[in-house]
C-alpha cells in the first residue's frame, strides 16, 4: 500500500470529490467541467512531513540505474508525485518516459539562438507522448477492476490504450473518425487487439458517441477528460527540469489538439514549484494548426474566457480537433505562465517537419507545429535570442509516413500553398529516384543531387 492521498477537484466550480465518486464521463455533476487530481496532503503537511526536494531529486536519479520494473519507467520513477494507486503493484508499464532531450543545432542557428532543444516524446513505446498518460490511467482502470476500457482518438491515444490494455489483459474499444487518421496508428490499434470502430464523423463526433456509451456500459473512459491521464502526462515536465539540473528552461512550446497535454505539463511544473523543487516555471505556449484553432480564436475574441467550437481541417490529423475538452485548463496554463497561443499554416507545418527531419530527428506533422510556432515567436520578438527553449515533439515520424512521402514527392501541398515558399520547400525535398541497377547510374544520381 502507498500513501494514496488524492482527491479530485472540479476545475470549474471547485467541487471536491473522492476518486471513486467520479462519474463515468468524468464531468462534474454540479457544473459539467473537468476534474484535476489534487493531493491535499502536500499543502497540509508541514516541516519534516513535507516531501524533501533534495531527497526526491536524489531518489529519482538513483532509480535510473535501478533494475526494478517500476523504477525503469520514466513515469513511475517519479511516483511520489503521482500517488494515484492504492498499490503501485497495479501499475501497468511498458518502460515509458525517460525520453531524449536533443539539442536542435541547425534550427537554433537559423533562428539565431543557442539554447534550443527538442524533448522527443515520440520515443515512447508506442511512438507518442500518450504512453505516459496511459500507464497512469490504465493502471487505475485495472486497480478498480474494469474489464473494458475505451477512447475516442485521432490515432495516438488509441494506439497507446490498446497496447497498455493488452499488457494488462483488459479489452479495449477504439472509436476513430473514418479516413481521418494515419495508417500507422490504425495498424497499432489492430495489432494490439482493440475492437476498432471507424465512425463516419470527426474526432469530436466520436467523443460524443463514446460519452453516451460509458454512461450506459461498464467501460472505463480513457480520453484525456480522465484526470489520471494528466498525472502521467505531467512527468515530462519533471524530466525536463531534471535534465536542466532543476533550473527550468525559459520556454516550453507544445502542440494543441484536445489541449490536455499543455494542461498536464503546466500542472507538472506548477507542482514542482509549489513543492520547492524548482524556483520558477517556464512560459508554456500552445501552437495549433490554422484550420483547427479554437483556442487561438478564443484568445483573440475573449482572452481565453469563452470558446466556440470550429469545424477542424488540417493534414496534421493528430490535432484535427474543433472542440477541445481541456481548453479551459490550457488557457489557464498559458495565462499563468505568460505563454502565447498561436496558429501556423499547413505550409509552415510541412516546412518545419522537413527541417526537423533534416536534423536527423523527424516527428509527425502535429509535433512540427512547435518549430513553426517558435519561428513566429522569434520573428515578432516574443522569444529572445538568449532564451532557452524546449519544443515538445509529441509523435514519431513513422506514425504518418504517407505525409512525409507526399511532401518529398511534391504531392502534399497545393501550388497556392507553396506560392512564396518555393525555395524553402525545394531545398528540403528529397524525393526517391528510380535508378538503373548499375554503379554508373547510382553515381550519376549522386552527382545530380550534389549539383
Ligand atoms: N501531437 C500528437 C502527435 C497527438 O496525437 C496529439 C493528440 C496532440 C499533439 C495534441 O495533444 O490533444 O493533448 O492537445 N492526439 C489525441 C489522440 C487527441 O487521440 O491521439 P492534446
Amino acid at each position: 500500500m502507498n500513501d494514496n492521498l488524492h482527491q479530485l477537484r472540479c476545475f470549474g466550480c471547485g467541487e471536491l470529490i473522492s476518486g471513486s465518486d467520479a462519474r463515468p464521463d468524468f464531468r462534474c455533476a454540479r457544473c459539467g467541467d473537468l476534474f484535476d487530481v489534487e493531493y491535499a496532503g502536500w499543502s497540509q503537511r508541514r516541516g519534516h512531513d513535507r516531501p524533501n526536494p533534495g531527497a526526491l531529486k536524489w531518489l529519482w536519479r538513483e532509480r535510473r540505474s535501478s533494475l526494478e520494473t517500476l523504477d525503469q519507467s520514466g513515469v513511475w520513477r517519479f511516483r511520489e508525485l503521482l500517488p494515484i494507486l492504492d498499490s503501485f503493484g497495479n501499475a501497468v508499464t511498458l518502460r515509458e518516459g525517460n525520453t531524449p532531450l536533443y539539442p536542435l543545432i541547425r534550427a537554433a542557428k537559423a533562428l539565431g539562438m543557442d539554447q534550443l532543444f527538442a524533448k522527443h516524446q515520440g520515443m515512447n513505446p508506442t511512438g507518442s507522448f500518450k504512453d505516459t498518460g496511459m500507464t497512469a490511467a490504465l493502471s487505475v482502470a485495472r486497480e478498480r477492476g474494469f474489464e473494458w476500457v475505451a477512447c475516442a482518438s485521432t490515432g495516438n491515444t488509441s494506439a497507446a490504450m490498446a497496447a497498455y490494455a493488452a499488457r494488462a489483459g483488459l479489452r479495449s474499444l477504439v472509436l476513430i473518425p473514418e479516413g481521418k487518421i494515419a495508417w500507422g496508428k490504425l495498424s497499432q490499434a489492430m495489432d494490439y487487439g482493440a475492437v476498432t470502430c471507424q465512425l463516419k464523423t470527426d474526432f469530436d463526433g466520436c467523443v460524443r458517441v463514446l460519452t453516451e456509451i460509458v454512461r450506459e456500459a461498464p467501460i472505463y473512459l480513457l480520453n484525456s477528460v480522465n484526470p489520471y491521464r494528466l498525472e502521467g502526462q505531467k512527468t515530462p515536465a519533471f524530466e525536463i527540469a531534471e535534465a536542466f539540473d532543476w533550473a527550468v528552461p525559459d520556454h516550453l512550446i507544445v502542440p494543441g489538439g484536445n489541449l490536455a497535454n499543455s494542461s498536464a505539463l503546466g500542472k507538472g511544473f506548477r507542482e514542482l514549484h509549489e513543492l520547492g523543487l524548482v524556483a520558477r516555471v517556464p512560459r508554456v505556449s500552445v501552437i495549433q494548426a490554422e484550420g483547427a484553432n479554437p483556442l487561438v480564436r478564443s484568445f483573440s475574441s475573449s482572452k481565453g474566457a469563452t470558446m466556440e467550437p470550429v469545424e477542424a481541417h488540417t493534414r496534421a490529423t493528430a490535432i484535427r480537433i474543433g472542440n477541445p475538452a481541456s481548453w479551459r485548463k490550457a488557457a489557464r496554463v498559458i495565462q499563468d505562465t505568460g505563454g502565447w497561443c498561436l496558429d501556423v499554416t499547413e505550409t509552415e507545418i510541412a516546412i518545419a517537419k522537413a527541417e526537423l527531419g533534416a536534423e536527423g530527428l523527424g516527428c509527425e506533422p502535429a509535433s512540427a507545429v512547435t518549430l513553426a510556432g517558435l519561428k513566429k515567436l522569434r520573428a515578432d520578438g516574443s522569444v529572445a535570442a538568449g532564451e532557452t527553449v524546449v519544443l515538445l515533439l509529441t509523435g514519431h515520424t513513422l506514425k504518418d509516413a504517407d505525409y512525409t512521402i507526399d511532401f518529398h514527392r511534391g504531392t502534399l501541398l497545393k501550388d497556392q500553398e507553396i506560392a512564396g515558399h518555393e525555395a524553402e520547400v525545394n531545398a528540403l525535398r528529397r524525393n526517391a529516384v528510380a535508378v538503373d541497377a548499375t554503379p554508373a547510374a547510382v553515381l550519376a544520381a549522386l552527382k545530380g543531387s550534389v549539383g
